[in-house]
């Protein structure tokens, strides 16, 4: 086969609608706030390649190390016919696991699903052409809105990679992980990455590089309201800050206001005053606890049933299955 297939499950108005009403909601909200699924538009997509490559920033490096010792593993146990993967964004790690399961012959096709079509176009090109034999059938979606899981084609591997689950508040991350039990087959399963809790010193450093890539992917997201929404932020007048909460165990990503000023939103016709040293804030990322992940997964419903962590324990893959209600 060549080339590869792409549903649209995104509207196609849905910068118009969905950006549009978040920001109306986020920036006359106390405190001002957006979500980071907008950070991901081509330059976003691209920074976040570059931040995978800093040497602050280890989550992709861990995850992958443990990829490396355990996709064979994974393959043998889950013998999956259909990978699934949710905010895929490069797909590069996630070669290791389709190499896997085509040494295990049960690999037939691929489901990269993302809200970036940038990143799902170059992924795909390059994995049609590297994989030749496979189906794959990216999903243009917002995983919030629209998981993009295909029918049939079990058993099923979905992975979502990254530490991306992080990036969803708590009640938004209890409402994705059950409404992706509730897609779940007997025989399907899930792989997750998450972050672990570690030094603070550590934590802070991957999200404040010292080239201030991280910077720039977070000032990626006035750009983005300023082409998309025709606003006039000025990125330099807002500071990079990532900070380390403790009680929440998630690292902040916030955009600070270098003085009074007032930003136009003029799509919106919508006026936005920030305060001198007033916070937009624009991403969480929560550290994880193997007790945490074991008990958020359960509570929608999901089984662990591994866990694994790279060398210096950095970084967690878990491998679950669905349970049915009553057989706990
Ligand atoms: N899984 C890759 C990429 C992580 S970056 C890795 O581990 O390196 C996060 C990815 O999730 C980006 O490609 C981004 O476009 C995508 N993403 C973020 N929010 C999303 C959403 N709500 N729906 C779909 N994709 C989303
Ligand atoms: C995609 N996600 C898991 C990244 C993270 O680490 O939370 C996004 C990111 N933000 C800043 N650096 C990387």
């Amino acid at each position: 086969m060549t080339g590869y297939r792409l549903t649209r499950l995104l509207p196609p108005d849905h910068l118009h609608h969905a950006l549009r009403a978040d920001v109306r909601d986020g920036l006359t909200g106390e405190p001002k706030r957006l979500p980071p699924k907008w950070f991901y538009d081509a330059r976003g997509s691209e920074l976040f390649e570059e931040i995978t490559r800093l040497p602050e920033y280890y989550p992709t490096r861990a995850e992958r190390e443990i990829l490396t010792t355990r996709a064979a593993d994974i393959a043998t146990t889950t013998r999956a016919r259909t990978l699934v993967e949710l905010g895929s964004g490069s797909s590069e790690k996630t070669r290791l696991l389709l190499d896997a399961l085509r040494a295990a012959g049960t690999l037939e096709r691929y489901v990269p699903v993302d809200v970036s079509e940038s990143a799902l176009e170059s992924a795909a090109t390059s994995l049609t052409a590297d994989y030749p034999g496979l189906d794959v059938a990216a999903v243009l979606s917002d995983f919030t809105q629209s998981l993009g899981l295909p029918d049939g084609g079990g058993p099923r591997l979905v992975v979502f990679l990254g530490g991306t689950l992080g990036n969803l508040l708590p009640a938004e991350r209890a409402a994705f992980l059950t409404g992706l039990r509730a897609q779940l087959l007997p025989g399907d399963w899930l792989l997750l990455g998450t972050d672990l809790v570690k030094d603070p010193a550590v934590l802070v450093a991957a999200y404040d590089d010292a080239a201030g890539v991280t910077a720039a992917f977070n000032r990626n997201l006035l750009s983005v309201l300023n082409r998309e929404l025709n606003a006039d932020f000025e990125p330099e007048q807002f500071d990079h800050v990532a900070l380390w909460d403790a009680e929440h165990e998630w690292i902040e990503m916030r955009l600070r206001s270098r003085r009074a000023q007032t930003v136009k939103i003029a799509d919106l016709g919508l006026p936005v005053h920030f305060e001198a040293g007033e916070e937009l804030h624009t991403e969480v990322s929560a550290k994880f606890r193997r007790e945490r992940v074991e008990r958020e997964l359960f509570a929608a419903g999901l089984r662990l049933a591994d866990w694994w962590t790279d060398d210096e324990g950095r970084f967690g893959l878990s491998l679950s299955r669905p349970f049915e209600d009553g057989s706990d």
